[in-house]
């Protein structure tokens, strides 16, 4: 069964759900990828800073799967940010990935004390314009972000990447990227792991013969969010994405509601992160 697209506020379509590739090496990508297309995946997620896009490129390269068929998303580090400086850091991700363009660029994180992110936008806004990026968006935005993009350059990401999982739902954020039309894509989805031994979500899994980890995934695509679990084995990254022959009711998303918790984040706080 294929992943089901969202069509972003731009009209680009993105795969719901995706393989994340933080914490892979660069020599390693390439057999990943080739595993991940191999298993129906058509939605990649690195970053400059993983170090890793020269692999994730060649293994789309010697893939079988046409360029066109797979979505890849790209970030500009912390210390790239500003108008020149990104500009500058796209050319080098792209030099790595060996693309002529990429489906979507987000800002890594706001870094407020920097106070460079309205830049790096108008950085992206044009690399867009330019038809060198398919979609453009952020990661890790909070709301006055967002609102403050808006306000200086009238443009609004077509995505914000956040940190989402059961333990963390973000329901706030959420509802301000829904008045925005803004669409929100899960990092850390299965919270690294942490609620796959969660008993409610153990049960709801026995009740259709799936896994914890299919029912996060499960929960996260019936939201209506992009989500990105990253998985470097074969038969996990299978797993992930066999989560299309199954529909949680909405009891069962009512349960995994009552999982989530104030003090859940895993990651920095984007409000006060400075690395
Ligand atoms: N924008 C940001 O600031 C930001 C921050 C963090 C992450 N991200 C993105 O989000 C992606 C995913 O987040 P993440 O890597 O932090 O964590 P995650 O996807 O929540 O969890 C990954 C962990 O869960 C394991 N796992 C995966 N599938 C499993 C399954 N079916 N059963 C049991 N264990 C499973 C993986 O191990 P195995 O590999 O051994 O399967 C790995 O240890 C990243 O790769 C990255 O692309 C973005």
């Amino acid at each position: 069964m294929s992943v089901p697209t969202l069509t972003l506020n731009d009209g680009t379509k993105i795969p719901q759900l995706g393989l994340g590739v933080w914490q892979m090496q660069d020599d390693e990508a390439p057999g990943i990828i080739l595993s991940a297309l191999n298993a129906g995946y058509r939605h990649i997620d690195t970053a400059a800073a993983y170090g890793n896009e020269a692999g994730v490129g060649r293994g789309i390269a010697e893939s079988d799967v046409p360029r066109e068929e797979v979505f890849v998303t790209s970030k500009l580090w912390n210390d790239r940010q500003g108008y020149d400086a990104a500009l500058r850091a796209f050319d080098e991700t792209m030099g790595k990935l060996g693309f002529d363009y990429l489906d979507l660029y987000l800002i890594h994180w706001p870094m407020p004390a920097q106070d460079r992110y309205v830049d790096s936008w108008k950085a992206l806004i044009r690399l867009r314009e330019e038809g060198r990026i398919r979609a453009i968006g952020v990661s890790n935005f909070l709301p006055d972000h967002l609102e403050r993009l808006l306000d200086e350059t009238g443009k609004a990401p077509a995505i914000n990447q956040i940190e989402l999982h059961p333990y963390f739902q973000q329901a706030k954020q959420r509802e301000v990227h829904a008045k925005l039309g803004i669409a929100t894509e899960c990092w850390s989805p299965l919270g690294q792991g942490e609620a796959l031994s969660d008993p409610i979500l153990t049960e709801i899994a026995s009740r259709y013969g799936k896994s914890a980890a299919q029912v996060i995934l499960r929960w996260q695509v019936q939201l209506g969010l992009v989500t990105i679990p990253k998985s470097a084995n074969h038969d996990r990254m299978r797993e992930n994405i066999s989560i299309f022959d199954f529909e949680l009711t909405e009891a069962e998303m009512a349960q995994i509601k009552g999982l989530d918790s104030a003090d859940g984040r895993i990651g920095p706080d984007p409000a006060t992160a400075d690395f």
